[in-house]
């Protein structure tokens, strides 16, 4: 029985130690911080999380004493007893996090009036398109179930503040994000995505960051995207993967093309009979944020957020819909635990969906593609957010 519990111990300890290295990944991800700086906290947490269970195993395991061989944690040092009293601490925010995603989160990440899904990679098969997979050779697309060719189709149905929205037809926004052309997937695959997007019938294409991770693709990407401003208007805003590259040259290629830059600023314009908002933050990583909505005769104010972060400025600020992306909905959802990976402060809390939070309607995107091309129990997201507004 002693070993019993000392084996609990030690494992709650481990997956406690986990947790705490996943929040603090999560929220350096969250803030302005070079991606070289990143990278090395990564490491960091990957050899910390691996190496971490074969020294508890050694010092309070295995011993003399050891809590396998029927001691207690009083039988341990000072030094590893208050190492594992503040590792236990790190399963509180761990099981949260489960008991969260098994009971609340499922229904708002579930908010889908239709799904379609697509396996693109198959489709591009029969269609004979050869620039689906992309000539990017990555270790994680050889994983049996990556779901990074396939795309699904959402409606979305939302209601703002207006009770007698219901009667009118619905602004129809198509969202999406985080396309990260880096040559996986290819070319064809977001050609696909935008054939879908033009299929949706929208009143208003908007794109939430994160354009490009190869910048010799941004020439492919505005060509795929163009299209898209003789569907409707297109409203984009850029992300912390573009401010790593010269992300002014994006700005200023996609505007070219027709697409409507509107970070730091508004742009009004009237849209299914109604008078809408368009704002956008790059924050934290570009610029400032926009100034404040002016509300007169204004039907709905929607902010466009690379960053779902970008939260409490959009309920202090009047804005009745916030769009984001940036958090790739976790991109590897486990069974049972949900989404670990989200960079948010928020953690994997707004990691994707449709969630209302204190009179703000919030989407945030799974988005389409990825710089480490992995997802599993995630598929890429298009969108079609109906506005009853
Ligand atoms: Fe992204």
């Amino acid at each position: 029985m002693e070993q019993l519990t000392g084996a609990l111990i030690l494992l709650l300890s481990c997956i406690g130690h986990a947790e705490l290295w996943v929040v603090a990944v999560n929220r350096s991800h969250a803030f302005r911080i070079r991606a070289k700086s990143l990278r090395m906290f990564r490491a960091l947490h990957d050899l910390a999380i691996v190496v971490f269970p074969w020294v508890l195993l050694v010092n309070c395991g295995l011993n003399d004493h050891g809590l396998l061989r029927g001691g207690t944690l009083f039988d341990q040092t000072e030094f590893w007893r208050n190492v594992i009293a503040v590792t236990l601490l790190g399963t509180i925010p761990f099981f949260v996090g489960v008991i969260r995603w098994q009971w609340l989160r499922r229904f708002e990440f579930h908010k889908v009036a239709t799904r379609e899904i697509y396996n693109v990679a198959e489709i591009a098969r029969l269609k004979k398109l050869n620039d689906v997979r992309g000539s990017r050779w990555h270790p994680v697309v050889i994983w049996p179930w990556n779901e990074i060719l396939t795309l699904e189709v959402n409606v979305k149905r939302i209601q703002t503040r207006n009770d007698q929205a219901l009667s009118r037809r619905p602004l129809r926004l198509i969202h999406f994000s985080d396309l990260h052309f880096i040559d996986c997937p290819g070319s064809d695959f977001y050609r696909f995505m935008v054939e879908k997007a033009t299929e949706l019938n929208g009143d208003a294409m908007i794109f939430t960051g994160d354009l490009i991770d190869k910048p010799e693709l941004l020439a492919t990407a505005v060509e795929i995207l163009k299209p898209l401003t003789k569907i409707a208007p297109c409203f984009f805003i850029l992300g912390n993967h573009d401010w790593r590259y010269n992300y002014e040259h994006f700005r200023t290629t996609l505007s070219a093309s027709g697409w409507k830059c509107v970070t730091g600023s508004h742009e009004r314009i009237m849209l299914a009979e109604r008078q809408v908002l368009f704002a956008g933050s790059e924050l934290p990583w570009i610029g400032n944020p926009p100034p404040a909505v002016k509300h007169a005769g204004v039907d709905v104010r929607i902010l466009l957020s690379h960053s779902p972060d970008q939260l409490r400025f959009a309920q202090a600020h009047g804005y009745d819909l916030m769009l984001s992306g940036h958090t790739h909905g976790g991109q590897v959802v486990l069974p049972i635990i949900g989404p670990v990976y989200a960079p948010s402060i928020y953690g994997v809390d707004l990691a994707a969906g449709l969630f209302e939070r204190r009179g703000i309607a919030v989407h945030v995107s799974r988005g389409v593609g990825a710089k480490d091309p992995l997802r599993w129990n995630c598929r890429p997201e298009l969108t079609c957010l109906e506005v009853y507004c």
